[in-house]
Parts: structure tokens; sequence; C-alpha cells
């Protein structure tokens, strides 16, 4: 008979072992079997690794060559989990990030329920930022939950509506107007978080919302959102800039509609229309991200708690069967017509989460694309490779290369300068020395005025 103490360290061994064989294979398998039973199939469960492994190949295997032909379907290269996965399982079908599992979902009408989270309150959340992410996000807007986002949303609410937004502007506005831009993008941020700032000194303290409670947002809290609109607000914008121009660069007729526009102050409509046709094709948020903290059913479909969601949102912008035949080609006269479906073209998110800062991008995406387009004629420069890759956000791989004219005031002859797009983050114009400044990531000091 062995002694006791060896008995009870057994059982706990055991104990241990059990459970542990629970949280990895009973449980996966149990809620693999829940969704097949309702038609969700997908890429078998493996213990412990799931199928990150066979992600991990896909995106090496998509990345492998250099580029891709200039053509706008990009789902093979941005999202090749779901090309390969939505042909074999069909567009709704689960996967494993490690022992967790998770649901893609590209359906309109489903992604709207998920996104107004209309459910049961609370039982859909945010998926968690990585822990990179949360350095570079902060514990800002993007990731807080309940009562103290609810908090942080009103109040930067009222730092982003449109009307502020334009005095955002006149703040970055200087008197000399021909450095209008210098930073263009650090600045509005910084501007905007003086809004904010502004606008709780004004409140002095108490509460607007809910009576007797005194809240002010703590100096950790106000560093924390400033993190969040530099990080969600630089880089999106930026990308959409830089395909924005890129895809005017070899769409001339687009190029062209749009500086008439420009010269003849029309109000903005076509350049409204290459925007959001740039937003559809390339969106910065490519995917988005929720999980269940409760059971939920959505549609038909009962989704068990601690299930994650997956929302292909580049995938849903180049849908043949929602967008047409044409669903890959630029032709931002699309957007003339109404869409029949909310969640077709939803590139700053939907409902309660819906972008904070999506008055300002876009009012700054038009100012910025216009005041290119006045001075400035561009073509795609043929030392450019295609290659839209999603890391953080949807971005070209090697940097957009375009060749520019610009008129110099001195002389009416045109000049050629090559100049590298990728990463907005100045843009400076003075009268004697005309010229576009970007500072970019993959900035090669040779290929510039060639
Ligand atoms: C074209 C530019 C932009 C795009 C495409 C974009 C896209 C998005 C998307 C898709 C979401 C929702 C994420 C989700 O539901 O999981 C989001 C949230 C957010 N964005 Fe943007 N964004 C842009 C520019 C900006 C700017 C300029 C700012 C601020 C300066 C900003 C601040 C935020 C914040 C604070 C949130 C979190 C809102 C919340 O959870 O309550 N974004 N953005």
């Amino acid at each position: 008979m062995p002694p006791p103490f060896l008995i009870v360290i057994s059982l706990l061994l055991l104990i241990s072992f059990l459970k542990f064989i629970h949280k990895i294979i009973w449980i996966p398998l149990r809620i693999q079997y829940h969704f097949k039973k309702q038609g969700i199939a997908g890429p078998g469960y493996r213990p412990i690794s799931g199928n990150l492994g066979e992600l991990r190949r896909l995106y090496a295997a998509a990345q492998s060559s250099k580029s891709m032909p200039f053509s706008h379907d990009i789902i093979h290269r941005v999202l090749p989990f779901y090309q390969e996965w939505s042909r074999k399982y069909g567009k709704m079908f689960l996967f494993w990030y490690g022992i967790k599992p998770r649901v893609v979902i590209s359906d309109p009408d489903m992604i709207k329920e998920v996104l107004m989270n209309n459910k049961i309150a609370g039982s859909i959340e945010k998926l968690a930022l990585n822990p990179l992410g949360k350095i570079l996000f902060g514990e800002g807007l993007v990731v807080l939950e309940g009562e103290k986002w609810a908090l942080h949303r009103r109040i930067a609410n009222q730092a982003f509506n449109l009307e502020r937004v334009m005095k955002v502007r006149l703040c970055v506005k200087t008197p000399d107007s021909r450095i209008l831009f210098q930073s263009w993008v650090p600045d509005i941020v910084a501007s905007t978080t003086d809004v904010l700032r502004k606008w709780e000194e004004i409140r002095g303290g108490r509460e607007e919302f809910e009576d007797g409670e005194e809240e002010t947002l703590e100096a950790e809290e106000v560093i924390d959102e400033c993190k969040t609109f530099y990080f969600a607000g630089k880089e999106t914008t930026a990308n959409v800039l830089t395909w924005a121009l890129l895809l005017l660069a070899s769409h001339q007729e687009w190029q062209e509609k749009a500086r008439e526009e420009v010269f003849h102050v029309y109000g903005g409509k076509e350049l409204g229309l290459i925007i959001n046709e740039t937003l559809r094709l390339y969106p910065p948020a490519a995917t988005l991200g929720r999980q269940t903290s409760k059971k939920v059913d959505l549609g038909n479909l009962a989704v068990p708690a601690g299930t994650q969601l997956s929302i292909p949102l580049t995938a849903v912008h180049h849908d043949t069967d929602i967008w047409g035949e044409d669903a890959n080609e630029f032709y931002p006269s699309r957007f003339n017509e109404s869409r029949k479906r909310l969640a077709s073209f939803f590139p700053f998110g939907l409902g309660p989460r819906i972008c904070a800062g999506q008055n300002l991008a876009i009012f700054e995406a038009k100012i910025v694309l216009a005041m290119i387009i006045k001075d400035y004629y561009f073509v795609v420069s043929p030392t450019y490779a295609h290659a839209p890759t999603f890391f953080i956000s949807l971005q070209p791989q090697h940097g957009a290369q375009i060749l520019e004219r610009f008129q110099i005031e001195s002389s009416s002859a045109l000049s050629k300068k090559h100049v590298l797009v990728d990463s907005w983050v100045a843009v400076s114009s003075s009268e004697s020395d005309k010229y576009l400044y970007f500072l970019t990531k993959n900035l090669n000091p040779e290929e510039e005025n060639k």
C-alpha cells in the first residue's frame, strides 16, 4: 500500500491532467460539433495551436511573391485565410485561433446584428487587442468597455462633431497659409486633444450626463486617448490618402474629374465618391473582431459564450454577390446609388463602436486630396510594385511610387520629379520652393528626384 501523501499527489495530478484535457480537447471538440450541427464547417481543430500553423503558412505563401499584377482583386493577398477557407467551407466558417473558436461572418445582415449589438446588453464585446496593440493604442476608446467607454465616447463625440472638426482645421491653419498643412496629421490630432482638454476645463469637473456624480478624465486617461487618436487616426488616414493617389494616378479620367471639381469649387461630390471607392477597395481596417461574453443567437445561429467573431470587412467590400461583377474595378460612380444593405460598405465600422474620428478623417482626406490635385498631375511610376498587405492597417508593402509633374510658378514649364508616397506625415508648400514632402517608411533616397 503506497503512503497516503503519494495517493493525494497522484490524485491531484490526475485531476489537473483531466482538467487540461477537458480544456484543450473536450471543450473545443464539443464546440466544433455544436457548429457542425448548424452547418458551419471549417479546418479541423488541432490541440493547443488550433489552425495558427495553417494561418501562418497561408500568409507566408500569399506574401512569398514580391508583388501581384496591378488589379484590385486583392483578397488572396490581404486575407489569404478567407480566400482559402471560404472556397472550401462557404462564406461563414469556423477556424481555431489556438484553443479559441473564431467564426467568420460575411453576411451583411448578420454583420449588422453583430456590430449594432442590440442583443442581450453586453453580450458582444470588442476582441481584446494583442499586447503590441495595447502598447500602441493605450487604454483608450478602442479597447475600453462598459461605463468607462461610454464616458470617454461621449467626450470624444463632442470633440469630433463636424462643427468642431472645422474649428480644428482653423487651429491648424496659420496666418501664413503657405505652411498650412505642415505636419498635418500629428498637428490635427494634437489640436483635437486640445479640444478635448478645453472641453474638460469648461465642464470644470462636472459630469454632464449623470446628476450628482463628479467625473473627469485623469491625466493618464487623456494620455491614453492621445495615443489612441494618434494610432487610430494617423495610419488609417495616411493609407487611405496613399491608395487614393495611386488609384487616381492609374485612372486619369477620375483625376481630371476631381481636378475640374476642385478648380470650380463644386462642393466635393466627386472627391467624396473617390474617397468612398478607395475605402471600399482598400479599407484600412481590413477585418473587425468581436467576442461573445454570453450565449447569443445571431440569425438562426446559436453562438456559445467565449466565441470570437471575425468580420472580413475587405472581403465584403469586394464580394461580387453584393457589388456585382465589377466589384474589383475602381468605379466611384457606384456610390451615386444608395445601398440596399447597411453592412455592405462599412469602412468605419457600424453601431455604437463606429469610428469616433470619421468626420475628421473624411474632412482631412478631402482637403489634402484637393490641395494635391489642384497643383499636381500624376501617373503610376513604372517602378511601382503592387503588393497590398495587412499589417496593422491595409497598406502598400513596398510603398506607392507615383510620378508627378507640377507647374513651377515662375515659369510655365512642367518639371518632372520622382516621389515616393507611403505614409503621409508632412505635407508642406511654399511659394518659392513648391514641393510635396512625404516622410515615408520605405523612402529610398536614390529614387527621389530621378
Ligand atoms: C480613413 C480613416 C479611418 C478609418 C478607415 C477608421 C476606421 C475605424 C474603424 C473600422 C473603427 C471601428 C473598429 C471596430 O468596430 O472594431 C474605428 C474606431 C475608432 N477610430 Fe477610426 N478610422 C479612421 C480615422 C480615425 C481618426 C482620424 C481618428 C481620431 C483622430 C479615429 C479614432 C477612432 C477611435 C477613437 C475609435 C474607437 C471608437 C470606439 O470604440 O468607441 N479614427 N475606426
